[in-house]
Order: C-alpha cells, then structure tokens, then sequence
C-alpha cells in the first residue's frame, strides 16, 4: 500500500489519504472571502485554497486584495482559480455586479469587520459606534448574506455561509460597545439566516475566535516593545490555555464548516475556536 511520511514522521497510507479527501477536500468548490484582503481572511482564503477550492476575494483595499492573492497563490502553489475584486460591501450594486462576475460558487466566507477602539460608555464617538455598526452588522454579514442567500435560492445552489463572530457575541468585552453589540448580532443573524434557509440547502454557520493577534487589536493588548497591556493580561489569565490563539488554529474550524462530507448536517452553530476562553468556572 502506497505510504508517505508526514511532516510529524508518521506514516500516512493512501486510504488515510482517500479517507480524509471525501471528508474534507474542497475540489470543485468556489468560495468568495469578504475582506480577503484583511488578516483572517487571507489566512482563511489560503487554507481553501490549500484544500482544494477556487477562491475570489472581495475587499475595499485593491493593494491589500493583491498582497494576498499573491500570497494565496504561492502558499496553494498554483495561479488559476485565485482571483480577487475590488469591492465596497456597503454598496449592494457593486455586490451584485461582483456576483455576476464570480460566476457559480458555492462558499461565502464573511471576513470582513473589526472594533474601532474603546472607551467608557458616557464617552462613547456616536459616528465611531455606527461606523463599527454598519462594519460588522451590514457589510460584514447582513448584505453578502443577502444578495448571495438570493442568488444561490434563484440558483437551486445548496451554499455554505461562515461569518466570523466573537467572543463578545457571548459575554461582552469592556469598552468596546459597538463591537459587542455588532458581535452579538452576527450570531443572532447566523442562527436566524440557518432556519429560513435551511429547506433550500443553505448551511449558515460562524465561528467565534478567541484572541489572536492582528492589526486590529495589537494596540489593545500589546505595548509598542511587545509586553502584555493590562487587557492582553487579563485575557491570557482569562484563557485557560494562557495564551493568544495562532492563524493555523482557526483553519481546522473553517475546512470543517465548508465540508459538506464532514458538516453537511450543521447548521446555526456558532463554533468557538479560543482556548477554552468562554469557560466561566474556576
Ligand atoms: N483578529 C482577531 O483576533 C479577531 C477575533 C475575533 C473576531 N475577529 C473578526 O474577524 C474578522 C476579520 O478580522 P481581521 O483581524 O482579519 O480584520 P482586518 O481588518 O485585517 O480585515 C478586515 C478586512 O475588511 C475590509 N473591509 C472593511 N470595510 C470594507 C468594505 N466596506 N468593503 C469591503 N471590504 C471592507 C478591510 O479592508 C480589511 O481588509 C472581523 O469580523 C473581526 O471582527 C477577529
């Protein structure tokens, strides 16, 4: 029996191979990433792409969406079926025309939001809490959620849908309204969307992750020299794992979300990925 060795040494047997393909490989399959020009989306983008499936990432920021089709590119280690569109996902025309565009796919990952700072509730920016607002609720989940959940109906495409929640969809992190309640709705739309689309095939699922370093929360967490802030240290003493999460410890959850072989019966979930951070017990 044909046998190779893994990165970790072990022996790996054709059948393993074969196993884990019908499970989980993404051939054939297309997927649009919003905001693939951000952080978890490339990341995410890359790990598709890895198991199999064409990706077409959609952002606002055209050098950002060709650093990481590049990067998609290389890490996939082939051109075709890595595209990427410059595309405002608060405009629904422009969506539209960047669905026409896509052509038949089956995969949206919604990797698109993010906080805009903190700071006690009196005190609160009005324009700063519908900015983070309209982010996360509208273009980084609501809007994509409808124009493709339409096309894919009119389409008989049975999709998969991911947003991207928080760990304040669960339990509120101090200072950060806007994001919190934007959080919280993400998981309430993920849930709702699951129920009236589920008789046309459509899986609708988010995954929660933990902390993990990016460009948007290192200044919350970390100092300039790299130590921990106040915050960064109650989160890791808050995280029974004591530590941030890792990029690659995220892809796990998305490839198993995509895979119908592996997922085909889940939907509504919100799947945390945070080193066992929602645990309340001591
Ligand atoms: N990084 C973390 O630790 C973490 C933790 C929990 C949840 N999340 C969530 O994961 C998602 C991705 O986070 P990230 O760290 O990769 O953020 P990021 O800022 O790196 O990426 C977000 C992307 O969205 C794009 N974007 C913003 N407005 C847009 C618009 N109107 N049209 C098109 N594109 C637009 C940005 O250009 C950016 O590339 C967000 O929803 C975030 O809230 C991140």
């Amino acid at each position: 029996m044909e046998t190779k060795k893994r990165s970790d040494g072990q022996e790996e047997t054709g059948a393993v191979r074969d196993y884990l393909c019908e499970m989980f490989s993404l051939a054939g399959k297309k997927a649009v990433v919003t905001g693939g020009g951000g952080v978890l989306g490339t990341d995410m983008a890359c790990a598709m792409a890895r198991a199999g499936a064409d990706v077409f990432l959609w952002d606002v920021r055209a050098d950002a969406l060709r650093a990481s089709t590049e990067r998609i590119q290389k890490e996939a280690g082939r051109i075709n079926g890595i595209e990427y569109r410059k595309v405002d996902l608060l405009n629904e025309d422009e969506m539209l025309a960047a669905i026409d565009a896509a052509g038949d796919f089956q995969i949206l990952l919604n990797a698109c939001g993010g906080g805009r700072g903190k700071s006690p509730l009196t005190e609160q920016d009005m324009e700063n809490f519908r900015f983070v607002m309209k982010l996360n609720v509208e273009a980084g989940c609501f809007l994509p959620m409808k124009v493709v959940a339409k096309r894919w109906i009119e389409k008989k495409t049975a999709g998969c849908i991911i947003n991207i929640a928080s760990m304040s969809s669960y339990v509120p992190l101090s200072g950060v309204w806007p994001y919190n309640a934007a959080k919280a709705a993400v998981k309430n739309l993920t849930e709702a969307a699951a129920k009236e689309l589920a008789p046309h095939g459509i899986r609708v699922n988010a995954i929660a992750p933990g902390f993990f370093l990016g460009e948007q929360n290192r200044r919350l967490l970390t100092n300039e020299d790299g130590s921990l802030t106040d915050r960064g240290k109650a989160v890791i003493a808050h995280t029974p794992f004591g530590r941030f999460g890792q990029a690659h410890e995220l892809m796990g959850a998305v490839l198993y979300l995509c895979a119908d072989g592996a997922a085909g019966f889940v939907t509504g979930i919100t799947l945390p990925v945070d080193g066992g951070y929602l645990i309340q017990n001591i």
